[in-house]
């Protein structure tokens, strides 16, 4: 086992293509290169930076292989501060760190056996067998958003890309349809604590936009109990009275992680995905010509241009993976997009093509927390680009260049201005 950097790094080229791609607009618009760099060159590197509360170090990694040891490794967590107490950072150090996420427990940000118990209560709900039950009714549904566009332009960000994910997720939650809109904000106020770095302003609007979304929860969840639904929540609230299996804290948790993890990268999803479809032309007529092929070109369009780019762990204890050594405690970062361009693990990892077979990107992370809602994403990926290239000859796409949003973990764009033709 080899330590494979300095105890002390200094600040060299790795860094400054991290830099880069974290805070440029360059580096967002197209990533792909120096994700290339770095895992070619880099592959494990050591941040030079410190990130308060990781004063053991943080590691980023960009290999398929890498990066999947590393999320499915028995003694790395989530818990980052339960570890990171563990592991002696000061009050200050955790005080640094605090988040959302850490103060407000929910599946995302546990391990087991919390975490087994938090997911356990609503995995039913996403089994790829319930999910494709749904299937007729997202149909209905996209047909909806799609009536209400017609012909012409539009940005499809704005008029499909977040309606349909949020009417979905909104559905199965049991939030009411009036209520949806204000979350894009408040969900995009607390998902930047997700950020690598996130400045003491940032965290703070994190935390007052997720106090918000559970004081909106808590008044839905004492509606639900007065008159109970056939959703989540309502089921949710039920095991919440059944004593110890749900408190308080974390029904609500979980109900604003379902809601917001259901819609915005579904969004991303849909817009990342099209626009890839509208920048090589052949793909899009060939998957028009083969609906058959929409299940693989969803996987693709995951793979191509990820939703999540970016996952993060804690050692808890000191590991080793492929002969790097990373100490109790090391914060690792993990670049998803940099290894769905591995070429080790896809051939021709910068060629689109909806037909590719060469199995799961990381996409959708991989072990205890592989994403829970894939079934669900998937079939709506599926309806979405169905439904797209049935009803429209023609899909035009108005800003060969559009922009990115100012974030890295989720990945999307701002507005994706198309003309649409129908067929
Ligand atoms: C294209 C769309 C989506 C992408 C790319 C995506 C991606 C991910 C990723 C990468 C993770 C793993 C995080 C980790 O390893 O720490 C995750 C977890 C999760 N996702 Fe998704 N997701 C998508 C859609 C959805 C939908 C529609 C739902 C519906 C509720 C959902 C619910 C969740 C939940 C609850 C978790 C936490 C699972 C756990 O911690 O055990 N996701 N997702």
């Amino acid at each position: 086992m080899t330590t494979t950097e300095a105890a002390t790094p200094t600040i060299g080229p790795a860094d400054a293509l991290l830099f880069e791609l974290l805070a440029t607009p360059e580096g967002r618009a197209d990533p792909y290169p120096r994700y290339a760099q770095l895992r070619e060159h880099w592959p494990v590197h050591r941040l030079a930076l410190e990130i308060p509360g990781s004063s053991a170090g943080t590691w980023v990694l960009t290999r398929f292989d890498h990066c999947q040891a590393v999320l499915r490794h028995p003694r790395v967590g989530k818990d980052f501060n339960a570890m990171q107490r563990r592991w002696g950072l000061s009050g200050e150090e955790l005080a640094a760190q605090q988040t959302f996420s850490s103060e407000r427990p929910s599946m995302l940000f546990s391990d087991p056996p919390d975490h087994t118990r938090l997911r356990g209560l609503v995995s039913k709900a996403f089994t790829p067998r319930t999910v494709e039950a749904l299937r007729p009714h997202i149909v209905r549904l996209a047909d909806e958003v799609l009536d209400a566009i017609g012909e012409g332009e539009v940005n499809v960000m704005a008029a499909l890309a977040f309606p349909l994910p949020v009417s979905v997720i909104g559905e199965m939650l049991g939030v009411p349809a009036a209520d949806r809109p204000q979350f894009q904000r408040l969900v995009r106020a607390s998902a930047a604590a997700l950020e690598p770095f996130v400045s003491a302003e940032v965290l703070e609007a994190a935390n007052g936009a997720t106090l918000e979304m559970e004081d909106y929860f808590r008044h839905l969840v004492a509606e639900r109990r007065r008159s109970p639904g056939d959703d989540l929540l309502t089921q949710l609230i039920a095991a919440e009275d059944h004593g110890d299996q749900l408190s308080t804290q974390e029904l609500l948790s979980t109900a604003i992680l379902l809601f917001a993890a259901g819609f915005e990268t579904t969004t991303n999803l849909i817009g990342n995905g099209l626009l890839a479809l509208l920048r090589h032309p052949d793909q899009l007529e060939r998957l028009r010509r083969d609906p058959g092929l929409l299940p693989s070109a969803v996987e693709e369009l995951l793979r191509y241009d990820s939703p999540v780019q970016v996952n993060g762990r804690i050692a808890g204890d000191e590991i080793e993976i492929d002969g790097h050594a990373f100490p109790a405690g090391a914060t690792l970062l993990i670049l998803q997009g940099a290894a769905n361009r591995d070429p080790r693990r896809f051939p021709d990892p910068d060629r689109l093509d909806v037909g590719r077979a060469d199995g799961a990107s990381m996409s959708f992370g991989t072990g205890i927390h592989f994403c829970l809602g894939a079934a669900l994403a998937r079939v709506e990926g599926q309806v979405v680009f169905g439904r797209l290239l049935e009803r429209y000859g023609r899909i035009e796409l108005l800003d060969d260049s559009p922009s990115y949003r100012d974030s890295i973990t989720l990945r999307g764009l701002a507005e994706l201005p198309v003309r649409l033709q129908a067929a």
